[in-house]
């Protein structure tokens, strides 16, 4: 009898259990993470993106391959499939975890259909091959592109002897919000000390950029940047509320959303999926 109540309360407790998951469905959303072994073919650890080269190779072998076929040349098609051989297998040397997803049966088909010159087959196999590339990419091509080709933010030399970016970034914000509180305030000159410190933090951010944009030209502050800084400055000192919102809201563009566009974008994804947050965080939330 005991027992019996044991198992009654042990199923009322699931039941809630997949009620309270059921509920919050709308909530959350299931990502899969690749295998850890992908990372050996990324930089830092390698100093190639091997993966995505290979990848590379792949889709210009299929497309050899589907051109020969139709073209009926056996000896051209069957030197690319020794490509194409050699490279899809590779996919699990380097992913052992990977291995599963892997269609040998298609491969064998294309070497036998390959050496019976039977054409038409091989366009066929191609076919079910491109389906087999397609199941791994919709789960997992997006999330290895931004957890291991995204720039890394956090590594970048110090903006200054202490700041981190994310400090950096706290200053240049709170510097346009001074510029704004202070210009709509009718404090001119405090707006334009303001204005002055924010020219020389985005002078500083300026230099980590050409680390990665190698470029004679300095990217940043850009030349459109430095005129939108000087019309700023004088519509402080003798324009318009209206014409120093505008001029600000231009800065903003140019010095800030811009770059957000891409690199924060990338960064904000990156840490999600390389520090996601731990079961308890998520409950908290
Ligand atoms: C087991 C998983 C897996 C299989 C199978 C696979 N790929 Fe990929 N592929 C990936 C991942 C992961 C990426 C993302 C790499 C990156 O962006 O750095 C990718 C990226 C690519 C890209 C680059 C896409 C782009 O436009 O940037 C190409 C091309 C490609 N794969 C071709 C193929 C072909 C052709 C096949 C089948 C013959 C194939 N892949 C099978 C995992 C796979
Ligand atoms: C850690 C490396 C890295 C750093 C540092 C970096 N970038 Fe980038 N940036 C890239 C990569 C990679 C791309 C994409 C490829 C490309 O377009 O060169 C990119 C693209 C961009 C783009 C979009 C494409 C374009 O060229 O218009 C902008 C805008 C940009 N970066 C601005 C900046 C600015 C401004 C800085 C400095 C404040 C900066 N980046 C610092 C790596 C970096
Ligand atoms: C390199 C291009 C780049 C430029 C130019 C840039 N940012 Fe950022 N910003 C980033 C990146 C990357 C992050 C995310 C940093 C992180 O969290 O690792 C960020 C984050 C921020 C944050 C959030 C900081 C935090 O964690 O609390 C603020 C606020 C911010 N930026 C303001 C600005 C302002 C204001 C400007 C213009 C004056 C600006 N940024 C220009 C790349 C840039």
């Amino acid at each position: 009898m005991k027992n019996f109540y044991w198992m009654v309360l042990l199923c009322l407790l699931m039941v809630i259990v997949s009620g309270i998951i059921y509920m919050h469905k709308d909530q959350v959303s299931l990502i899969k993470i690749p295998p850890k072994s992908l990372a050996q073919w990324y930089k830092p650890e390698n100093k190639r993106q091997v993966w995505l080269h290979n990848m590379f190779k792949l889709r210009r072998e299929m497309q050899a391959l589907r051109f020969y076929s139709q073209a009926k040349e056996a000896k051209k098609l069957q030197k690319w499939l020794n490509q194409f051989s050699e490279h899809y297998l590779k996919i699990f040397e380097m992913v052992p975890e990977w291995n599963k997803k892997l269609d040998r049966e298609a491969l064998a088909t294309l070497q036998n259909f390959a050496q019976v010159s039977n054409f038409q087959g091989i366009t066929k196999v191609l076919d079910s091959l491109d389906e087999s590339c397609k199941l791994c990419h919709t789960d997992y091509r997006a999330i290895t592109a931004t957890m291991y080709r995204a720039p890394d933010f956090s590594k970048i030399e110090k903006l200054s002897s202490s700041a981190s970016i994310q400090e950096h970034m706290k200053t240049l914000i709170k510097q346009i919000n001074q510029v704004k509180i202070a210009s709509e305030d009718g404090m001119p000159d405090h707006a334009l000390s303001s204005l002055s410190d924010l020219s020389k933090g985005l002078e500083l951010l300026g230099e980590s950029c050409s680390g990665c944009h190698k470029k004679d030209r300095k990217i940043y502050p850009s030349d459109s940047m430095s005129q939108t800084l000087a019309r700023l400055k004088q519509s402080i000192k003798f324009g318009t509320q209206k014409k120093q919102g505008e001029e600000l809201g231009s800065l903003a563009v140019q010095a800030c959303a811009r770059c957000h566009a891409t690199h924060r974008l990338s960064a904000d994804s990156r840490k999600l999926f390389l520090e996601p947050q731990s079961l308890s965080e998520l409950i908290r939330h």
